[in-house]
């Protein structure tokens, strides 16, 4: 499994919004599902989402992510190790399936494609999803215009940084795969002062500690276009919609994937 996930734990409190949930994209999530009164399965073990549910089970490949992140099991919730492309669930066990970004860090559409259908197995009849996701655009901006918008002050956080030069760099094709390498080295270009970027952005000195955990590293993570993961989507649901995560910094490219009436 990736060397950049194994160490990303440790950098957790840095990554922010986009990256991790904004607070308007936990009650996006609370608008499209019942969060309070069902059995629900999280795809990761992101600490906004570990106290919904009547029961949760939250499954992830790593058992140090676990460790790091997971809130602990009680009698009503746990974390299990297993992959979401062969989810350790039975079949129509769960009334909602629910994952921040989580379809971004697989490797390729086929992948993608398997866990879609897995997320259909495992919920009931009348079940949902909704699931995050990092959607790159047809129209991308560019790197001049990011470059600008870090050094004027107009970036909270270097996740802003990450998103949006990750989405620049994405490949036009169905599956969006981009070595995280190739961001840090693009932002490496863009920025080879880092003092001047750190003064002019207003962050933390120990913010790259960040992107250091993607040098040399061959993670990549996938940036297809939402209209690319919808169609993948309608191959296992009925039911399928793209909305609104709210209104933070690049939230216009981190739209909700809702999915409902799971094809068995
Ligand atoms: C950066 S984290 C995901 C961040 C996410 N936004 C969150 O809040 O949890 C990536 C996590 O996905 C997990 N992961 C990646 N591919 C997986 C797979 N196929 N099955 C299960 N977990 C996977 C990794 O182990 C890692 O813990």
């Amino acid at each position: 499994m990736s060397d950049m996930w194994a160490k990303i734990s440790e950098t957790w409190d840095i990554l922010k919004p986009p990256l991790r949930p904004h607070p308007e994209v936990v009650r996006a999530f609370e608008r499209e599902i019942d969060t309070a009164d069902t059995d629900i399965v999280l795809l990761g073990v992101t600490p906004e989402f570990a106290r919904w549910g009547k029961t949760m089970i939250a499954v992830d490949l790593m058992p140090n992510m676990i460790g790091a992140l997971w809130i602990g099991d009680d009698a009503t919730r746990r974390a299990v190790v297993g992959n979401w492309a062969d989810l350790p669930l039975e079949d129509n066990s769960c009334d909602a399936v629910v994952g921040d970004g989580c379809l971004g860090v697989l490797p390729n559409r086929a992948v993608r494609l398997e866990v879609l259908g897995q997320i259909a197995r495992v919920l009931r009849p009348d079940g949902r999803a909704a699931i995050r996701l990092f959607t790159r655009s047809e129209t991308p901006e560019t790197l001049a215009a990011i470059k600008e918008d870090a050094l004027a002050g107009r970036m909270k956080a270097i996740a802003e940084l990450v998103l949006r030069v990750s989405l620049v760099l994405a490949p036009r094709d169905c599956d969006g795969t981009l070595k995280m390498s190739a961001v840090l080295d693009a932002i490496n270009e863009m920025f080879p002062d880092r003092d001047a970027l750190l003064a002019a952005a207003g962050w933390q000195p120990n913010v790259f500690s960040l992107i250091e955990t993607y040098k040399n590293s061959d993670t990549v993570c996938t940036w297809a276009d939402g209209d690319t993961i919808a169609e993948e989507a309608s191959r296992h649901f009925g039911e399928v919609q793209l909305v609104s995560s709210g209104d933070y910094p690049v939230a216009q490219s981190c739209p909700l994937l809702i999915l409902g009436k799971p094809l068995q």
